[in-house]
């Protein structure tokens, strides 16, 4: 048999399992789901295909096809004020998951470490693992938003650190770095020779109208841009999840490395989906604006009932669609064992589905996803009420 190198991914077990139910017709309440509840816009389907229909089915560039680069490059420089980003800045991958795994294969070397901070994305550990690097878990502070300072950096940091990574608007936080922040972290990155991974995959979701996402190619130039990547994707903003299309952004020489690996590695990504996202991207202020509005309605729903129930604490997400949420002083006054075990009961008794928190480094926490219908937050708050009762 092959090496276990790591475990199933426990969201995309757990949609496995919802959708089993679901076909079954039992009434359960999923807050699970780490995809948007809206279908791909029906252009984007059109574009793509179009594309298949004119025959944009062979190889295409490694690197990604020159109108999609164009697009996400021009996206940079006229959205995220990023001023310098050219199409030579930026490589094709298979969705965001593809991306941040050839960033951790190329750069890690066995043993090396990898700095994540706490609560991360379920899933960066078990990347980190998978290229035998090590994955350290950094705790953070509440009043930062959970995103590390260059001291508490400095701290975890030994000659073996290689990346650090983590998200914004953060999966499961919901939270959003601040420009400061950000800049202190890259000044942080460069002196340390670290590589800042920066998952931006849900900066269009912004949902708190005050706050602002900050791209970390807006804060450096090109030649400073060494120790930068971004890493991004359709997925979640475009709700293209299944189409498995994202990129990488960063220095030129970086991206040339990371294209010739992908040349050996994919080939390449399908043209006319390619075709499509480039279509989506140019495109998605006019569908994104409803989406983000309900969105919003939805967080606040969600936060205001689960904060309503005695013993629950959340954090207020600013971003992305999912409410984090305290549960240990409900486990501790039922005697519980720990959050997996409010999940299976709370999966058994109320039929209600939700991602353990200690998954992704927080203990006495869980994860609710409010990529979900009104009604079905509606009936879910109810359910969590009576149980934590
Ligand atoms: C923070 C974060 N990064 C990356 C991914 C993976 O995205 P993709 O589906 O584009 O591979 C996810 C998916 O849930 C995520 O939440």
């Amino acid at each position: 048999m092959i090496p276990e190198k790591v475990q199933e991914s426990l969201t995309l077990a757990l949609l496995g399992k919802v959708r089993e139910m679901k076909a079954r017709g039992e009434d359960v309440v999923s807050f699970a789901a780490g995809e948007p509840d809206f279908d791909t816009p029906s252009f984007i389907i059109e574009e793509a295909t179009r594309s298949m229909k004119a025959g944009n089915t062979r190889y295409v560039a490694s690197q990604g096809q020159p109108n999609l680069r164009e697009a996400i490059a021009t996206d940079y420089r006229e959205r995220l004020a990023s001023k310098w980003v050219t199409p030579a800045n930026i490589v094709v991958t298979g969705g965001a998951k593809q991306g941040l795994y050839l960033l951790m294969d190329v750069i890690m070397e066995p043993g090396d470490e990898a700095l994540i901070p706490v609560p991360y994305w379920v899933s960066y550990p078990s990347i980190v693992k998978s290229v035998s690097g090590v994955a350290k878990p950094l705790a953070c502070q509440e009043a930062n938003g959970y995103f590390p300072t260059a001291a508490e950096l400095e701290a975890a940091y030994t000659p073996k650190t290689k990346i650090l990574l983590f998200s914004s608007p953060g999966n499961p936080s919901g939270t959003m770095i601040r420009e400061t922040q950000l800049k202190e972290i890259i000044d942080w990155c460069a002196k340390r020779k670290v590589y800042l991974l920066y998952d931006e995959l849900y900066e269009r979701l912004v949902l708190s109208p005050e706050r602002k996402h900050i791209s970390a190619l807006s804060l450096v130039d090109e030649s400073a841009s060494e120790y930068v990547f971004a890493i991004n994707a359709c997925s979640k903003t475009m709700a293209m999840t299944g189409w498995r299309l994202g990129w990488i952004a960063g220095h030129p020489e970086n991206i040339k490395r990371l294209t010739a690996i992908q040349s050996q590695m994919v080939t390449c990504f399908p043209g006319f989906i390619q075709d499509a996202a480039a279509k989506g991207l140019r495109e998605a202020e006019g569908f994104l604006e409803p989406i983000v509005k309900a969105y919003r309605a939805r967080r606040d729903l969600i936060l205001t009932g689960i904060n309503s129930i005695p013993g629950l604490k959340c954090i207020k997400p600013d971003g992305a669609f999912y409410l984090f949420v305290d549960v240990s002083a409900v486990i501790q006054k039922k005697g519980w064992a720990d959050e997996k075990d409010f999940a299976a009961k709370i999966l058994e008794s109320e039929r209600v589905v939700v991602v353990p928190g200690g998954s992704m480094g927080m203990k006495g926490w869980v994860r609710l996803s409010f990529a979900t219908s009104e009604e079905e937050i509606k009936m879910g708050i109810e359910r969590f009420r009576r149980f934590c009762d």
